[in-house]
């Protein structure tokens, strides 16, 4: 019995094989009197491998009868293919039939909309489009990995249940175990202590607090994981479920945080061009023209480094008619950065030093008492794919900014602990995951980088 072979090893074969044996969907079946000629494809590259069926097989009527998404399993010889267009095909010896595929099979060969394929989304995968971009989601987490774990950087699991809130923006996703019926009340409010753990708990919106105490402890470190937030957005940038990479470094500040933010991203975008370059190739014949372009630019150029200040005067000098109002102390929105990375600048654009009205309580605050050490990101298409800072290291000035916010302090005790025994300056980003698989693939919806989406009423899968 020979084992099983992949299609990408099959068509990265040096010589002929004799007997072979290799199972997969079909894509397509063309049929002629003596013979006819089948695309195979089993997920593991974007080709297809052709085999041809002579018939006088046993069962060929039954073979040609076989439409696109049935699946088979072909013993063989890999032979050099006279034809055109690849270098290796198969001649089938016997073919056995696993499952066939009726006719209201959904992808047929012609074009769907994303649209309509996210309604399948069990079945997106088999198509050309999507097969590529979740090999190259899989290449790319283990590229990240690759990236910090060459510069000695932790992996730490990070966890996904949480009693408090990172962001401090309230959008978070409720974990509780209380009967929805019947909600235990003290004193008019949810008695919590009858939950499950005692008190409110939630899904995780970031690792990066519970990461710190990692950091002070292992020096660099980083998180890889899912995140969940609860806000109600529907634009295509955003989703309810989506995974982050986090990375924390002792002894660092923010100009070594945004030194580590474009190597990162620089370091994701050559690692597809070298080793997605098939798959590459779809998106940028397909999808979006200029990304080619678009990565070499990120490539080959440091990222432009902005005082939100100086962003905010540029803005404001634009003469552009922009939806949101821009003032110094008001957040950037999507337009605003989208303007300075794809038109102002045309290349990646970091904005650092933002107002600490609009930031998350444990960036540092400058000397000006008036901007924390924040930056952002910016890339075309997209706007913002990284947000960091440097952390506020200092225990009174933490302190003191956990209570302004009107924060219980109580809460962040474990946090607070962190600054009052052996305290470091460190800083440390949050990547978007499917916002990077964005760029690198030029797919404009969000929805569409990640297996099953999760959006506001949208659970389907
Ligand atoms: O800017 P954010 O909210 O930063 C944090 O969560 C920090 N705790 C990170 C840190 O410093 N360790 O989120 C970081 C990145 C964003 O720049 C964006 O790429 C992505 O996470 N992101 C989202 N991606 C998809 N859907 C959403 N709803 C997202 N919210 C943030
Ligand atoms: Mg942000």
């Amino acid at each position: 019995m020979s084992e099983r072979i992949k299609i990408v090893d099959l068509l990265n074969s040096t010589e002929a094989k004799p007997l072979v044996l290799l199972k997969g969907w079909i894509r397509t079946l063309r049929e002629s009197k003596d013979f006819s000629f089948i695309e195979v494809n089993d997920g593991s590259c974007l080709a297809n491998i052709q085999v041809i069926v002579d018939s006088d097989i046993e069962n060929y009527t039954e073979i040609v009868k076989l439409t696109t998404g049935a699946s088979i399993s072909i013993h063989g010889e890999l032979i050099e293919s006279p034809g055109k267009g690849q270098q290796w095909e198969i001649r089938a010896g016997s073919i056995e039939i696993l499952g066939i595929a009726p006719e209201e099979f959904p992808l047929q060969k012609k074009r769907h909309t994303d649209e309509y394929l996210r309604t399948i989304s069990h079945l997106r995968p088999r198509s050309n489009k999507y097969s590529a971009i979740f090999r190259m989601r899989s290449k790319l987490s283990f590229a990240i990995h690759q990236f910090f774990q060459k510069r000695d950087f932790q992996w730490i699991h990070t966890p996904i249940i949480t009693g408090s809130d990172c962001e401090g923006a309230g959008e978070m996703f409720s974990v509780t175990t209380l009967d929805m019926n019947d909600i235990p009340k003290k004193n008019g409010a949810v008695d919590y202590e009858k939950d499950f753990f005692g008190k409110e708990a939630s899904l995780t919106v970031s690792g990066q607090l519970s990461v710190e105490t990692f950091c002070l402890s292992l020096g660099d470190v980083y998180t890889f994981g899912p995140t969940f937030r609860s806000e109600n957005s529907n634009t295509s940038r955003h989703m309810s479920e989506f995974w982050m990479i986090e990375p924390e470094m002792a002894f660092a500040d923010l100009q070594d945080d945004m030194k580590l933010g474009q190597e990162f991203i620089q370091y994701l975008v050559k690692y597809t061009m070298e080793e997605c370059a098939e798959d590459l190739e779809l998106f940028a014949k397909f999808v979006d023209k200029n990304l080619m372009t678009t990565l070499e630019n990120i490539l080959n150029n440091d990222f432009i480094r902005l005082p939100y200040t100086q962003a905010i005067t540029i803005l404001e000098q634009s003469g552009k008619k922009f939806e949101y109002d821009v003032a110094w102390g008001k957040d950037l929105q999507s337009e605003h950065e989208r303007f300075l990375t794809e038109e102002h600048f045309k290349q990646p654009v970091i904005v650092y030093d933002y107002p600490k009205d609009i930031k998350a309580f444990y960036m540092r605050l400058n000397d000006d008492e008036k901007t924390v050490a924040a930056m952002d990101i910016l890339v075309p298409a997209i706007g913002e794919i990284i947000g960091g800072s440097q952390r506020e290291e200092r225990y009174d000035v933490l302190k003191k900014r956990i209570n302004d916010m009107n924060f219980d302090e109580a809460d962040y005790w474990w946090y607070l602990d962190t600054r009052k025994y052996g305290t470091v300056p460190h800083a440390g980003f949050g990547l978007g995951f499917e916002r990077l698989l964005m760029l690198v693939s030029g797919i404009s919806n969000i929805r569409d980088v990640i297996p099953f989406p999760r959006t506001p009423k949208n659970l389907e899968f």
